[in-house]
């Protein structure tokens, strides 16, 4: 196994204890307004910090960007990390948040993990090596459109600009699909999407420590990641569609009519 998904794998699960420790007593946590619903509190902090502890120990040269602590300077080797994905359900005490952690060398994913705490749930990946929920080989589904079909998204709640595009996407996909869920985990949708539990998945404006690690889970069990125009600039623009190969296509299909000048690919 890659020495550097083991230690992904580590820090994911110390940040975990952090997390589900803080989980049961959230009248507690002191908790700021980064701005307009953008909510943080010592818990994403401290499990961050726990996380860049664990990999500046073994990869000490290592650039980091994380969430809360910013850019951290090093060589090509760069760990993209958010310490706790699904900080309103946390907050909320809706069980339903993760933790995550990716490393791009050269501008390519080569590690990827995503983990939830409350259900123990590990989901791994490599560059090449697959993908992994708990050790347990992991595939997208390989549903032949959307018929029947389950797909995950995020709905906007603080940047709204693209709010009427947006809706057009959804009013379009609901026509043809089994449903529609917003569990509110980006990284764990990615991750859902990898174990076949969700045939698809889009959203606009992403940062790319929501969805770096979820990226290569798709892309290792056998999935497609675009930008919403269909090119590779995801991780770029956070504009972003993840599927099986057909359901991806059928929901490019649908999406684009809904891009203007203002929101392309
Ligand atoms: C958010 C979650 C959510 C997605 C948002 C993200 P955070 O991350 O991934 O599902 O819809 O766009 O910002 O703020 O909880 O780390
Ligand atoms: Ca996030
Ligand atoms: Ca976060």
């Amino acid at each position: 196994m890659n020495p550097m998904l083991n230690i992904a794998i580590r820090a994911a699960r110390e940040a975990g204890r952090v997390l589900t420790r803080s989980f049961n007593r959230l009248d507690t946590l002191t908790i700021t307004d980064k701005g307009k619903n953008e909510f943080v509190s010592e818990v994403d902090r401290n499990a961050e910090q726990v996380i860049i502890d664990v990999l500046r120990d073994k990869y000490p040269s290592h650039a980091i960007l994380a969430e809360e602590s910013g850019s951290h300077s090093g060589n090509e080797y760069q760990w993209i990390i958010d310490p706790l994905d699904g900080t309103t359900n946390y907050l909320h005490g809706f069980p339903q948040f993760s933790i995550s952690i990716g490393l791009k060398v050269k501008g390519r994913m080569e590690v990827g993990v995503v983990y939830d705490p409350i259900k123990e749930e590990m989901f791994t990946s490599s560059r090449g090596e697959g993908a992994q929920l708990n050790d347990r080989k992991i595939r997208v589904t390989n549903r032949k459109g959307l018929p029947g079909a389950l797909l995950g998204t995020g709905i906007p709640y603080r940047d709204f600009r693209f709010t009427q595009n947006y809706l057009g996407m959804l009013q379009d996909l609901i026509q043809d699909t089994a449903g529609i869920r917003r569990p509110g985990s980006a990284a764990l949708d990615f991750a859902y999407v990898a174990a076949g539990r969700l045939d698809g998945f889009w959203e606009l404006g992403l940062a790319q420590w929501d969805f770096a690690a979820g990226s290569l889970l798709v892309r290792e069990a056998g999935g497609v990641v675009t930008d919403i125009g269909g090119g590779e600039h995801y991780l770029d623009t956070g504009n972003v569609i993840a599927g099986g190969l057909k359901v991806h296509n059928a929901m490019l299909r649908r999406i684009r009519p809904h891009l203007d000048s203002q929101l392309s690919a």
